[in-house]
């Protein structure tokens, strides 16, 4: 096997996506495309990547970091400029070199791993990853001559009528052997349509110089999308998010409808766990075994343990422990955490709160800034009132303590273990083991009201 070096062009503005964010960056289930892409090189183990970055340099580096090479190309003059910048760190080097475009982010390892093998085997100069494509419009089309054999490579804007008619494209995916690839760069020139130093123009080369150049038709042409606008990333989208959810499926999770299943490529979940429709979860999140994530919820970087039940729910950057249960319509913010066993009913908002093990919050309750311990019982419409307006304040709550309905506690406050809050009380005390603080006006009754109201006399209030 002979050496193999990868170049990913990454160095495009993007132009048609319409988008501050340079076109590769644009994340396919919550993941960049160009990254989508490395990742799938990365499988293949080749002996050196290079991404050639231009438009966005420094973001597209600070994503990938020190997983490729970079090579700057600081005009866009077109793909097959794009490639000769690599020539420094490549350009002598024997082996074959595979080309890939960062704005195809449904390629997969195989896919690439098939094309390397072929190439090989047809001791080729160049080969081309083609596919059918019932609509080519924007692609570069594969021109074969009588004998089928590939002539040249004419894109979307230099195509002639008939060759717009040609439905085998060029993916953008080709394999070269590496010396007569850069040899061949500084012989392409840029009179076509768009002004552009094209590398599919090495084909033709190749093909004057006599060289051998073949085609590996592809089966499944969803994988070679290419992103151009937000219609192609919608649909790259679609088939990412099929793939994710049909791999989730074999891997044991029920997901009633997956077409109404949002589930980002990093995530992770258990085996019989239960996903209802329209769920969203995304980022680096993780969700255990025998859950139930309950239609409409939205879970985002957290930690989900196995056996939790969660409603109509919205998660973020949260810890729910083992057999814990939340929703419906219930909040959990940054840096909550959920303990064992734990309650939390609906209405509910909890943020940078540590709920400990077998606690209930049943209701309408805002916890912020605050450590409960065990087992204790919060009532209906409890505010941990956390925020002077200035600056915010942590409460602890002992364990087996009692906290009644329509409190306020005004942080900082500490309730020791098996204490009490009298319902509607507004608490700005620490509270001593065993007390119950009661912190509200008494009741008074205004006998026979009533008699002194103008109309109780009158004949229709009797
Ligand atoms: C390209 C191919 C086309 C193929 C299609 C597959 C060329 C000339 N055309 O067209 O045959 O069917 O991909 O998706 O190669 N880039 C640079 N520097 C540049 C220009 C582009 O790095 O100067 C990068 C872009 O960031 C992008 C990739 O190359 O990731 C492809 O460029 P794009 O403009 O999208 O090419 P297409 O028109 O899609
Ligand atoms: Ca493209």
């Amino acid at each position: 096997m002979s050496n193999r070096y990868v170049i990913i062009l990454a160095a495009g503005k993007g132009t048609r996506m319409k988008s501050r964010l340079y076109k590769v960056l644009h994340p396919v289930a919550g993941r960049a495309m160009v990254d989508h892409v490395l990742t799938q090189i990365e499988q293949i183990k080749p002996d050196m990547v290079e991404t050639i970055i231009g438009n966005g340099a420094d973001k597209v580096r600070d994503l990938l970091g020190d997983r490729t090479k970079y090579a700057l190309q600081s005009e866009q003059l077109g793909t097959g400029h794009a490639v000769l910048q690599a020539e420094q760190d490549l350009g002598n080097k024997e082996g074959i070199t595979l080309v890939v475009t960062g704005d195809t982010p449904l390629f997969t390892a195989k896919t690439f791993e098939n094309l390397l093998d072929f190439h090989e085997k047809e001791d080729a100069a160049a080969t081309i990853l083609t596919a059918h494509a019932e609509n080519p419009f924007g692609y570069g089309r594969i021109v074969r001559n009588d004998n089928g054999n590939v002539e040249k490579i004419v894109e979307q804007k230099d195509a002639s009528r008939s060759e717009r008619e040609i439905q085998e494209i060029n993916t953008g995916v080709l394999v070269f052997d590496n010396k007569l690839l850069f040899e061949n760069l500084h012989k392409v020139k840029n009179e076509n349509a768009q002004g552009e130093y094209y590398l599919p123009d090495v084909i033709s080369l190749l093909k004057e110089q006599g060289e051998k150049v073949s085609a590996y038709q592809m089966a499944d042409l969803s994988e070679s999308l290419g992103v151009n606008d937000r219609v192609a990333l919608s649909q790259a989208e679609k088939i990412m998010r099929r793939r994710i959810n049909e791999q989730h499926m074999r891997d044991g999770v029920t997901i009633v409808d997956p077409d109404n299943t949002y589930i980002d490529v990093d995530v992770e979940i258990g085996n019989d766990t239960v996903i209802e429709p329209n769920v969203k979860i995304f980022g680096k999140t993780s969700i255990g075994s025998e859950c139930i994530i309950g239609a409409g919820s939205r879970i985002s970087d957290s930690e989900i343990q196995d056996n939790v039940e969660i409603i109509s729910s919205t998660i973020e950057s949260a810890v729910m422990h083992k057999g814990s249960n939340i929703g419906p319509n219930s909040h959990l913010r940054p840096k909550a955490e959920i303990g064992r066993d734990v309650h939390i009913g609906n209405f509910c908002e909890i943020k940078n709160a540590k709920i400990g093990d077998r606690t209930k919050v049943g209701h309408l309750t805002y916890v912020g800034d605050a450590t409960l311990g065990t087992d204790i019982n919060v009532g209906c419409g409890v505010v941990f009132v956390n925020y002077d307006g200035v600056k915010k304040w942590h409460s602890n709550i002992g364990d087996h303590s009692f906290i009644g309905s329509n409190s306020n506690i005004i942080a900082p406050v500490e309730m020791s273990d098996h204490s009490f809050i009298a319902a509607g009380s507004t608490v700005t005390d620490d509270i001593p083991k065993h007390a119950m603080a009661i912190a509200r006006s008494r009741q008074t009754n205004k006998e026979d009201f009533w008699d002194r109201l103008p109309l109780s006399n009158s004949e229709e209030w009797k």
